[in-house]
């Protein structure tokens, strides 16, 4: 099993490749989309965040721009060539209040109990193993500060047919395979929600979001602690 996990995380780290860093300014950032909106509105108030398996994303940026009392945006990744990206162009951009590190679940375990006003984790949990995603889940509920908001995005669901349309190879009823290496597990609604409502959270909102032409919504969930 840990081999295959760390298959998994070489398959993005290797797809990421190496990014040269770039200087970024608030007009490179302004939110647009739906999902880019929801991290604005949901960074606005909150002055430590936590982006887990934040990929090259720039949420962090968003959330510096949004929030002018940000103190701490954390984002944890264990892809080098994605954290050395997203590291190196937030000091080019002279974001003190933004870092990165590499790492998953056991630098997640050093994060403070209730220490996140805003956690986000992006299409991560349904491209991680059941045991990884689980131990994931309970690890972000508890470092979630108490009336904390927590934005949960995955893919889009696809039954066992569409998933053969797209050369997805199912290993069970929920986990799909590419060129055998684990890509991705698809539930439907109910499954994301029960799994942090079981836990304390409490849904507030649920949004689709068109992360890409020609390929079904991605789900957004925001969840209240
Ligand atoms: C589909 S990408 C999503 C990246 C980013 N959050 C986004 O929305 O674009 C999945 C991410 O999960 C990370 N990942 C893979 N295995 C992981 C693990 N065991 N723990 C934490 N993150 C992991 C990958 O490095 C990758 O950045």
């Amino acid at each position: 099993m840990n081999k295959d996990i760390e298959s998994v995380k070489n398959f993005w780290n290797e797809s990421y490749g190496y990014n040269t860093a770039v200087d970024i300014k608030k007009e490179d950032v302004e939110p647009t989309t739906i999902f880019d909106k929801d991290i604005a509105e949901f960074s606005k108030n909150a002055s430590t965040i936590l982006d887990y398996g934040c990929g090259i994303t720039f949420n962090l940026y968003i959330a510096h721009f949004a929030n002018p009392n940000l103190k701490d945006a954390l984002g944890i990744d264990p892809s080098k060539n994605a954290i050395d990206f997203c590291e190196e162009s937030a000091r080019k951009s002279g974001f003190e209040n933004v870092h990165y590190e590499v790492g998953d679940i056991e630098t997640l375990k050093k994060v403070r109990d209730d220490s996140r006003d805003f956690v986000i984790c992006s299409n991560v949990l349904d491209c991680v193993f059941e045991k990884t995603r689980n131990e994931v889940v309970r690890e972000l509920y508890r470092v979630t500060k108490n009336s904390g908001f927590f934005l949960l995005k995955v893919n889009f669901y696809l039954d066992k047919e569409t998933a053969l349309f797209y050369h997805l190879t199912a290993i069970n009823e929920h986990d799909y395979a590419q060129k055998g290496l684990f890509r991705i597990s698809f539930y439907e609604d109910e499954y994301w929600i029960n799994l942090f409502s079981s836990l304390g959270f409490k849904l507030v909102r649920k949004d689709l979001y068109q992360r890409q032409e020609g390929i079904p919504e991605d789900r957004i969930f925001i969840f209240k602690k």
